[in-house]
């Protein structure tokens, strides 16, 4: 054969295979088992569970056309199609692209094809750390092991508005495990936490609440009791020495079947495990919709909520009830009648500017649905994790704390800064966060990216932020017509924690890039 013949279908062939060294990846694939964690900076691999949680139960449905690959992931969450698939070589990647709630997320997936397996690496916005899996060709019985997960739905029961039980009437503080450890969480470093917390002064400061998010949960036993895992050996014992120490402790759970971290969550198991919740001495509950989003229409969310406010008052322990579905549903319309002492109003929390002021500036129209007993949440602190700079942390705390938001910190309390715990525990920041009155924070002015936002404190002070969102020293005013204040005004600088003298009309300040003046004003 002339060689210009014998090109031509090996130019198809390639075409067809999109060069992947001869695989079509055409087909469904699960995975095999989880990858080490990549090595960190310092050429360690993290310690704990190994990547893949979320993607143990995945099943990619792939199909190649040439160069591109389209296809649908289906996890313990939803079926969602992947975009922007491409094949070259044996390398591919493509992208989930999803919205829940209020967030817009796209995840990208990069893989490379070994001896008809995929090595797939994924980077799950959020600060987690990348997680990479081995996908193998699925039997049918593995799919159907995969996809038949979702367990058959359960009633919901009718809406009925559950009544203010009194608890959280200023915002939850605390610390909680998921910003900083993810699914990498212990027995050990729990107290090790709540060591810190008393030792740093967090405590005394107000932080209480000990909450471990996702990631301590094990197995149903046959009588449908839900084990920890194993490096939870004994939570009653945990709760006994969180206790001990003047702190309270919080756990994690979901309506679902599983959680966003693919844990065992509390559907079916709803009572047991409060039962149980109560008995370990819990005070706070997390509650992750996540798994239900496989069970359940979103319209049913209420009910699915209230299933669990009402259990946990049956409990007779004080548990305060967090709501965590990314503000779907227009939840805090709902939240407080469905049992819950707070909501999230948006989707995850990242440890950069954008993600903080994306979400902590976009609060706005949410300031009345806040008060005593139900809060807003837009989500967990991230201050000293890293990704921000020292102004960008006094500014998230200064905005959470007009936000009336609870205070989680989610940082590690074991190695902080003297700088981050400072930030974290000013006190005259800390009472406006928790003033009396309980009222969010409303935006009264706004130019370009200069903002003012204003809190009417119990005393009749007003807490207003001076906040500076561009990239240049700015000059921020605020007035005292957007503020009802009038004449000569006391003005004192929360963070420097200073008079700076009275004012006729308005206040200025110098603000720094990403920065804010936050002060307390006092009519004469
Ligand atoms: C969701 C929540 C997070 C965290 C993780 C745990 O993403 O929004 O705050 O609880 O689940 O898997």
């Amino acid at each position: 054969m002339k060689p210009g013949r014998m090109l031509l279908p090996l130019l198809l062939l390639a075409v067809a295979v999109g060069c992947t060294g001869g695989t079509d990846l055409t087909g469904k694939w699960v995975v095999e088992k989880a990858l080490p964690l990549p090595a960190g900076p310092d050429g360690e691999t993290p310690e704990g569970p190994p990547g893949g949680g979320p993607l143990m139960e995945a099943v990619f449905d792939l199909r190649q056309d040439g160069a591109a690959l389209t296809g649908v992931l289906g996890t313990h969450m939803f079926d969602q199609p992947i975009s922007d698939g491409t094949v070259e070589g044996d390398e591919l990647a493509f992208v989930m692209k999803m919205e829940i709630g209020t967030q817009r997320m796209e995840i990208p997936f990069n893989g490379k094809v070994v001896d008809d397996k995929i090595e797939l690496t994924v980077q799950v916005p959020g600060g987690m750390p990348p997680m990479t899996v081995l996908l193998k060709r699925a039997t049918d019985e593995e799919i159907l092991a995969r996809a038949g997960t979702a367990p058959e739905r359960i009633e919901p029961p009718e809406i009925q508005p559950l009544a203010d039980d009194g608890l959280a009437r200023t915002p939850p503080m605390g610390w909680n495990s998921w910003n900083c450890f993810h699914l990498d969480i212990s027995d050990a470093m729990i107290r090790e936490i709540a060591d810190a917390m008393v030792e740093s002064g967090m405590r005394d400061a107000g932080y209480v609440y000990l909450n471990i998010d996702d990631g301590w949960q094990g197995e149903r036993d046959p009588d449908g009791v839900l084990h920890p895992n194993e490096r939870f050996p004994d939570m009653k014992a945990l709760g006994d020495y969180v206790h001990g120490l003047g702190l309270k402790l919080g756990i994690y759970s979901s309506p679902g079947h599983r959680t966003c971290g693919n844990q065992v969550g509390s559907f079916g198991h709803e009572e047991q495990d409060a039962r149980m919740f109560a008995e370990w001495g819990i005070d706070y509950i997390k509650y992750d919709w996540c798994g239900a989003f496989r069970i359940y229409e979103n319209h049913e969310m209420q009910a699915v909520y209230q299933k669990m406010g009402t259990i946990l008052r049956e409990t007779g322990r004080p548990i305060v009830y967090s709501l965590c579905q990314y503000g779907m549903e227009e939840v805090w319309k709902w939240g407080p009648d469905a049992g819950g002492h707070l909501w999230r109003t948006t989707g995850d929390i990242g440890d950069h500017w954008k993600s903080i002021s994306e979400i902590g500036f976009n609060q706005h129209a949410l300031a009345e649905f806040a008060g005593p007993g139900r809060w807003n949440d837009p989500d967990m602190l991230e201050v000293g994790n890293g990704g921000l700079t020292p102004t960008e942390d006094r500014t998230h705390m200064s905005l959470w704390s007009l936000l009336a938001a609870p205070l989680l910190a989610g940082n590690d309390l074991r190695s902080m800064s003297p700088e981050t715990l400072e930030v974290l525990t000013n006190p005259e920041v800390i009472a406006i966060n928790q003033d009396p009155l309980g009222r969010q924070a409303r935006r009264v002015a706004q130019d370009g990216e200069l903002e003012v936002w204003a809190k009417p404190l119990a005393d009749g002070r007003v807490a207003a932020g001076l906040f500076n969102r561009g990239e240049e020293p700015a000059s921020v005013t605020a007035r005292w017509a957007d503020l009802e204040l009038a004449g000569k005004v006391g003005v004192r600088d929360a963070w420097a924690k200073k008079d700076l003298g009275a004012f006729a009309d308005e206040f200025t300040a110098e603000v720094e890039p990403h920065g804010v003046v936050l002060v307390v004003l006092k009519g004469q």
